[in-house]
């Protein structure tokens, strides 16, 4: 039972160790979301209601009954291994997708992460333009994107085109491009609303100055689209540093590579030379 809860759980320990690992994470920064299978783990564990309904300033009609694990506000990542209780928890969104409530979890106190918003707005989001599919959330601070955003002027086509010609993977593993979000209050409804639009065509946002976030239908696809992207950005930051971009990718290169892994890519973005 891929969506258990003790599988989300294990996925999500190995997700935060290796988030931590590769330094995305410092002191608090990052944050996941699971969305569960309502069927398979309420049969599983016995959650107990916690806490009162909170209500959450936005709608998410589309999530209503819907449950979710979620990283604590304020925790570090690298100490839910430790103790997955106190660091994370389950929570569930009543039948309006206003409000929801803590069922296990966040036994030190404090509730799921600030970023809680754009967590669940990408959800709302993925799960209807994947049909059901997505089911997992990474925002992390991943430092090679979040240097790219201080030292370039960069749009959504921009930030796609560099990453697709500075390492190959990319536009395989994110043909549609990256969106570009200019920066917005962390945590607020506005970064939370303007991700959210730009995940209904791309799976993967940069929060200018502050990080990233990425879906996924597990833990592993929304982290490999980071680590990808990731991989680019710092290719193309050592590059610069060791003299400035000779060679690169050419828009012919990646058309090869589009054609031959049959690749549904943003061609406005293909098309144009930065
Ligand atoms: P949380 O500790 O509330 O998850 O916040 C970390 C973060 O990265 C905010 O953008
Ligand atoms: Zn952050």
């Amino acid at each position: 039972m891929q969506n258990s809860f003790p599988n989300c759980l294990s996925e999500i320990i190995k997700t935060s160790r290796d988030i931590w690992s590769k330094g995305w994470a410092e002191a608090n920064a990052g944050n996941i979301s699971v969305r569960l299978d309502p069927e398979i783990f309420q049969t599983e564990v016995a959650f107990e209601q916690r806490s009162d309904w909170i209500a959450l300033g936005m709608d998410f009609p589309v999530l209503a009954g819907e449950c979710f694990l979620v990283s604590g506000r304020g925790k570090y990542l690298r100490n839910i291994e430790l103790s997955p209780e106190k660091n994370i928890g389950v929570i569930e969104l009543d039948n309006s997708g206003r409000k929801y409530r803590v069922l296990w979890g966040y036994e030190s106190g404090g509730g799921p992460t600030s970023e809680l918003l754009a967590h669940l707005k990408a959800h709302a989001i993925r799960k209807k333009v994947s049909k059901g599919v997505e089911r997992a959330v990474i925002h992390v601070h991943s430092p090679n994107l979040i240097t790219l955003t201080y030292a370039l002027d960069l749009d959504t086509p921009r930030i796609s085109k560099l990453l697709w010609e500075m390492h190959a993977e990319c536009i395989v593993m994110f043909p549609e491009g990256v969106e570009f979000v200019l920066w917005m209050l962390p945590g607020s409804s506005e970064l939370a609303d303007a991700t959210a639009k730009g995940l209904q065509r791309r799976r993967i946002a940069v929060w200018q100055f502050h990080g990233v976030v990425a879906t996924g239908r597990n833990l592993d696809a929304a982290f490999g689209l980071i680590d990808v992207a990731e991989k680019a950005a710092e290719n193309y930051l050592k590059t610069m540093a060791g003299g400035g971009v000779k060679n690169k990718l050419t828009t012919q290169q990646l058309q090869a590579i589009v054609k031959h892994f049959n690749l549904k890519p943003d061609t406005s973005i293909l098309n144009m030379e930065i």
